[in-house]
């Protein structure tokens, strides 16, 4: 049954609870649980209930990957539809995608919130993610190999390029203010390091947690898998595994039974959850967890996960995919793999990072301040616990988080 899954997912480790321990679940109980009403809605579903309009649209990459789209024109209090209306672009992090940043409470959402401030809002699903998961001539599950050959190199380099375009083509503007999430922030700064010119059609870069430099990650479970990189590189190929936390349906069967107050697994969740994601003990809003885990994980690269676990010892750098020094020769005509210049990133840059987020340390964060020619802000959330998923998932990320995005916005 794992398998069918994924194996390095710890939804297995769920799974194997709920057939050993909770064959006793009166269901009759269950059913009558009442989950939040957004619970297994997806994307459409969910706007269409709170009152907004959806759009969907298809992005082609030079590289042939089929890249969905979705698009909440304005908002429900906020009518406007002038013609000259600004552009937000949000960009999601690993195993995420477009909804993540509506299915926090409204009030809470980024995608709300700036569809409400008159932001023509749209949300990308980067290669490989549950609507993303489409090439114009690989198969993701025949053509394993050659399809899930990528990483947020690849996303900075032809996603993100490709997907801009299309916005800036379709809207008539010029320029798009971007806001981005973990590897959102990452592949951004792939794409300005490297694409100089995509420099001009960025306003402002929000950057939630961003993700550059892994020296000093503070997670111990991370740095373990860093450790032994080799062997999980030998492992992926042996079972031939090159998608890691696809969704699933039994994911959501899982926590509709687990993921609620009351139930008896409810503490094999939460852990899930904060395993997965990283999640503040203060931050933990029961209710809304079912909405979140709904469509999320969403799915990512092998070579996504490898290319992070490479930075954590490579001297503190921002450098293209490590395939070995001799295929590095071929591949580069070098035996080292390329650094991003990070000094072409002269768009403006706002950074929002936590003391405690155990996807992105600090102490980096701080660095790549000192080393981003624009950086306009450097923002340490005020609140101890908070975690690398509480940049869209908390119940006072507007007042913690926000606010301060909204002030940046006016600026420029
Ligand atoms: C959401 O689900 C409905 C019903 O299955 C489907 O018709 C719709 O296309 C889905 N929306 C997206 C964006 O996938
Ligand atoms: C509504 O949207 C317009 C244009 O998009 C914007 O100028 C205006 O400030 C917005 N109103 C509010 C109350 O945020
Ligand atoms: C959790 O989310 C629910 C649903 O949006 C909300 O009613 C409740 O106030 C939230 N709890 C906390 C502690 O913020
Ligand atoms: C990085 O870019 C800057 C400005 O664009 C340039 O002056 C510098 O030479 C580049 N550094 C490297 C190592 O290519």
């Amino acid at each position: 049954m794992c398998s069918a899954i994924d194996y390095f997912s710890v939804i297995c480790y769920l799974l194997i609870f709920l057939l050993s321990n909770c064959s006793s679940i009166p269901l009759n109980q269950l059913s009558e649980h009442q989950f939040h009403p957004d619970v297994g809605l997806n994307i459409s579903q969910l706007l269409k209930r709170h009152g907004y309009p959806f759009e969907g649209h298809t992005v082609v990459t030079e590289d042939g990957y089929i890249l969905a789209l979705h698009r909440v024109p304005h908002g429900i209090n906020n009518k406007s539809e002038e013609v000259d209306k600004p552009v937000a672009l949000l960009v999601h992090g690993l195993m995420s995608q477009s909804i993540d940043f509506l299915n926090n409470e409204p009030e809470h959402s980024l995608g709300f919130l700036l569809a409400e401030k008159g932001y023509d809002v749209w949300l990308i699903n980067l290669r490989g993610n549950t609507h993303s998961r489409r090439h114009i001539s690989l198969d993701p599950d025949t053509d394993k190999d050659k399809f899930w050959d990528f990483s947020w190199h690849d996303s900075g380099i032809y996603d993100l390029p490709a997907t801009i375009d299309y916005i800036l083509s379709h809207t008539g503007q010029s320029q798009l203010y971007y806001f981005g999430h973990s590897r959102g922030t990452t592949a951004f700064f792939v794409m300005a390091s490297s694409l100089p010119e995509y420099n001009q059609k960025i306003k402002l870069m929000t950057a939630l947690a961003p993700v550059v430099f892994m020296q000093n990650n503070i997670d111990p479970s991370k740095r373990l898998m860093a450790d032994f990189l080799a062997g999980l590189k030998v492992t992926a190929k042996v079972l031939d595994i090159h998608e890691l936390m696809p969704h699933s349906d039994s994911i959501l069967t899982i926590v509709k039974t687990c993921c609620y107050e009351g139930s008896v697994c409810v503490k094999e969740c939460e852990m899930y959850f904060e395993q997965s994601f990283g999640h503040a003990p203060t931050e933990f809003n029961m209710t809304l967890l079912p909405v979140y885990l709904s469509n999320t994980p969403a799915g990512f690269s092998v070579k996504d996960g490898f290319h992070y676990l490479q930075h954590f010892k490579n001297g503190g750098r921002f450098r293209q995919y490590d395939y070995g020094s001799s295929m590095n020769k071929v591949k580069y005509g070098q035996s080292i793999p390329p650094e991003y210049n990070l000094t072409n990133v002269v768009t403006p840059v706002a950074l929002h990072y936590a003391r405690k987020d155990k996807a992105t340390g600090y102490k980096d964060v701080e660095h790549l301040a000192k080393i981003l020619p624009n950086c306009i802000r450097l923002s340490l959330v005020p609140l101890e616990d908070f975690d690398h998923v509480n940049f869209i998932w908390s119940n006072h990320i507007k007042t913690l988080v926000y606010d301060e995005v909204f002030e940046d916005l006016k600026k420029y």
